[in-house]
């Protein structure tokens, strides 16, 4: 059997690919249920699949037009040589542009590094020797008053180079300048700049696959490999983009019908416990929720006496409630012992995860002293800090411990020592 990876990843297809958020909703988050065929791909519940996405032909087309090429020019890429066309279709992320390929435009932008000043400039005729007349520059500086058949140049009147200068300088400047456009955008800025076909791909970022944490259970779910996938949408500069990955998942992806490159990207950290009588609590909100229905189905499977409290939220109930059926019947079938829904934006407050973590401190106290698991999942950058400090300020309170001492607790014991602290955070 091939060992699907990043170099050798497998065509996938997928047999699902629908909308799992209410009429209304202004969220698009989708599930999508790819076929492992006779990949001999395998996987556990917790691990994660990696999506190789593949640039939208549209972009590659205007960015051809814009630069001016056919396509078919050939380029070296670290993967070997190829047409233009494929390089910017299959290796780069030519969605969004980066800030080394703007730093390499250096050389041809300017013949200063540093910000450039008014200088004067000598224009000489030279003859060559077919007769032919060549423009000859010489960059001098000059105090004098200025001849009349000297130019001045300012070029701060080149916007291209006055836009480079301030980019390369102002380290905000760049980042707000990049976040915002592709390079069809970047090349309209720049359009005095001239680039080989080489030159044009040289300082994008390599195309990256990306990691979606498995919704499904291999055994509830033989053969398929289930995603929570949130799209990524957006409007710069009077055009609708979307997110590399999850644009090309949303818009370019038919069922049994696009090939998708996908391989495992196994954890060995986020698995479920061994004993099955260990309780779980998992705070899990928006596509947090994905390792946590693979998480439920397997506890269903397994049939164990662990109990399994989940945390789910998003915005509201009516449109971003996913696997709302699923998680319901787990309730009444008593696989989900608890149950905690915050929609953050159903009434004037918002109600957060966190915020029903301390309206249950003293119980989740009392799992977690009693051996259960706490799984999170989701958002890293906010969702996944405030959780960790409620959970700090939980133990602290009703285990009795100083801040400090709740703080070495959790960070020390449930998560390092223990392992029973466990994150899926991005
Ligand atoms: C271990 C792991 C598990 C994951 N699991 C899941 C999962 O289960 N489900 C899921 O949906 N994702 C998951 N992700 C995230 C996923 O890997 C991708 O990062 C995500 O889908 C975005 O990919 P993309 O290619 O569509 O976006 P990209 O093209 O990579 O762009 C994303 C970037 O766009 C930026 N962005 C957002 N809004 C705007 C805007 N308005 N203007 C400009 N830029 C903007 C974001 O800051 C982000 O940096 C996981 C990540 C990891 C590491
Ligand atoms: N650009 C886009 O269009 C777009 C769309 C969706 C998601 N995303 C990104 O994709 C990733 C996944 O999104 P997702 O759909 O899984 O949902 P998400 O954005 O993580 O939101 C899920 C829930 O978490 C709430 N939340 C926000 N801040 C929180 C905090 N500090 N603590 C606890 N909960 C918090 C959200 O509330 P509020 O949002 O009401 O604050 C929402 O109810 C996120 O990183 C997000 O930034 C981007």
């Amino acid at each position: 059997m091939p060992e699907w990876s990043v170099k050798n990843p497998y065509p996938a297809t997928i047999s699902e690919n629908y909308i799992l958020n209410g009429e209304g909703s202004r969220k698009e988050t989708r599930h999508i249920v790819f076929k492992l065929g006779d990949s001999g791909l395998e996987y556990k519940a917790g691990d994660a699949l990696a999506v190789v996405p593949i640039c939208p032909p549209k972009l590659v087309d205007s960015l051809l037009e814009t630069a001016n090429f056919s396509g078919e020019e050939e380029v070296d890429t670290h993967q070997g040589t190829c047409t233009l066309r494929e390089a910017l279709t299959h290796k780069y992320e030519i969605h969004r542009v980066s800030k080394k390929w703007i730093k390499s435009l250096e050389n041809r932008i300017s013949s200063n590094s540093t910000p450039i000043e008014i200088q004067i400039v000598s224009r000489q005729r030279v003859s060559t020797i077919d007769g032919s007349v060549m423009i000859e520059w010489d960059l001098s500086e000059s105090d004098t008053e200025i001849p009349s058949d000297y130019e001045v140049i300012d070029p701060h009147s080149d916007s291209s180079i006055a836009l480079w200068n301030e980019l390369v300088s102002d380290q905000k400047k760049m980042e707000d300048y990049i976040w915002s456009r592709d390079y069809v955008d970047a090349l309209a800025d720049f359009k005095n700049v001239g680039f080989t076909p080489q030159e044009l791909i040289e300082g994008m970022d390599r195309l990256k696959p990306r990691l979606y944490s498995i919704a499904s259970s291999p055994d509830y779910e033989p053969g398929t490999v289930h995603l929570t996938v949130a799209i990524v949408r957006y409007n710069h500069h009077e055009r609708d983009r979307t997110g590399l990955c999850t644009g090309f998942l949303a818009d370019r992806c038919s069922v049994d019908d696009t090939k998708i490159g996908a391989y495992m990207s196994p954890t060995r950290s986020f698995i479920l416990p061994e004993n099955k009588s260990t309780d779980i609590i998992m705070i899990g909100p928006g596509t947090g929720i994905a390792p946590f229905r693979a998480f439920l189905q397997q506890r269903e499977l397994d049939g164990g006496t662990g109990r399994n409290w989940l945390f789910f939220g998003d915005w509201t109930e009516e449109g971003e409630y996913l696997y709302r059926e699923e998680m319901e019947s787990w309730k009444e079938k008593g696989v989900i012992t608890k149950h905690e829904l915050a929609w953050s934006r159903a009434g004037p407050e918002k109600v957060y995860v966190q915020h029903l973590m301390k309206e249950n401190g003293e119980e989740i106290w009392n799992w977690i002293n009693d051996g259960a698991y706490f799984y999170v999942c989701g958002d890293k950058e906010y969702m996944a800090k405030d959780v960790h400090s409620t959970l700090i300020s939980i133990c602290s309170e009703f285990g009795s411990m100083t801040p400090e001492e709740s703080k070495e607790f959790v960070e020390q014991v449930l998560m390092k020592k223990e392992k029973r602290y466990l994150r899926d955070v991005y």
